[in-house]
């Protein structure tokens, strides 16, 4: 069948480069004569009809933009059969042949589910700060959420220096240490907790007991099991007192912002390869970036799959830790 109108959504927590992977989509179904939409706010959006055409000069300039222009939401309507039945309905009213989706394993699974339900191709782009998603080896917001991070900590290392302090730092990733292990090396955290680790708060309070360095820096997932850095840092206090020990959330910090250069340029290669994708009558299939080349990964793999942390980044995280 060939396309001739196709949407574009964001769905989900927002990534800093969904605005370049929208850019992509929209310029590349435009020059291959292909009409786009824009869903506001996700799949909420689909449901409501909220529909606005867009022309290659509507997606100028966004490029450098965090955030997304099309708003995003976690819709809880579309998690059943009902919602989904209208947004099917209000995507045929707008002949509608075909849907390109920005977003996280959130996202995938809706996605997954209504391809089942419906006859409409789908095709996905990774698009989350939590660089979590089974079949890619890096989503887009990634990098800058990390790039952010470590501005971050640089700033609190200063203080905690001044003042031989001990920081817990908590960031994002709700299941997954990603951001937490590559950040924590990035800066050259003392400690690194994460959800896919054990018995990591013992280990921290040896390490903190055997190297009573002055400042030190943890970098504590969102996500970890043992407690939140409240909690712990109530435990560390009363197991280690001469520790003076402060406690920072970065929190949605880590979601904003320009993307970085390696962003733009994921974002963009992936939203071509979205539209070609379609063009060559493919569907319920992710756009992934592996080895530096784009792959094509089905949704239930990305949905069923587990990314797991690479285990050589843990040791490099101890080693480099002595
Ligand atoms: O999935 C991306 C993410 O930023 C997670 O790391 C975090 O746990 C979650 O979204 C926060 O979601 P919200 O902004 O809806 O509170």
């Amino acid at each position: 069948m060939r396309i001739k109108k196709i949407a574009v959504l964001t769905s989900g927590g927002d990534a800093p480069g969904m605005n370049a992977a929208i850019r992509a989509v929209v310029r590349s179904a435009i020059f291959h004569g292909i009409a786009v939409v824009g869903i506001h706010h996700g799949y909420q959006g689909m449901i409501n009809a909220e529909f606005e055409k867009l022309e290659s000069k509507d997606v100028r300039n966004v490029i450098q933009r965090g955030g997304t222009i099309l708003r995003s939401a976690r819709s809880k309507e579309f998690q059943t059969e009902e919602g989904r039945q209208k947004a099917y309905e209000n995507l045929k009213k707008e002949n509608i042949d075909a849907v390109v989706v920005i977003g996280g394993d959130g996202t995938f699974q809706g996605a997954g589910i209504f391809s089942q339900e419906h006859n409409l191709p789908f095709v996905g782009i990774p698009g989350t700060i939590d660089n979590d998603m089974f079949g890619t080896d890096f989503t887009i917001g990634f990098d800058t959420a990390l790039n952010t991070i470590v501005q971050a900590i640089d700033r609190i290392k200063d203080t905690a220096n001044a003042h031989d302090r001990l920081f817990l730092i908590e960031v994002m990733g709700r299941d997954a240490g990603f951001i937490a292990l590559q950040s924590g090396i990035a800066t050259g955290a003392e400690g690194i907790l994460i959800p896919e680790r054990d018995g990591q708060v013992d280990g921290l309070l040896k390490y903190l007991e055997a190297n009573q360095k002055t400042s030190n820096i943890v970098v504590v997932a969102e996500g970890e099991k043992e407690g939140s850095i409240d909690e712990l840092a109530t435990l560390i206090r009363s197991k280690l007192p001469n520790y003076d020990t402060r406690t920072t959330i970065l929190g949605h910090i880590q979601r904003g912002g320009a993307p970085s250069a390696f962003d733009r340029f994921l974002a963009s290669r992936l939203g071509a390869a979205a539209v070609e994708a379609l063009r060559d009558n493919q569907r319920s299939v992710m756009m992934g970036y592996k080895n530096h080349e784009v792959v094509h990964v089905p949704f239930n793999k990305t949905i069923k799959g587990h990314r797991n942390i690479n285990q050589k980044l843990l040791i490099v995280a101890d080693i480099l830790n002595i």
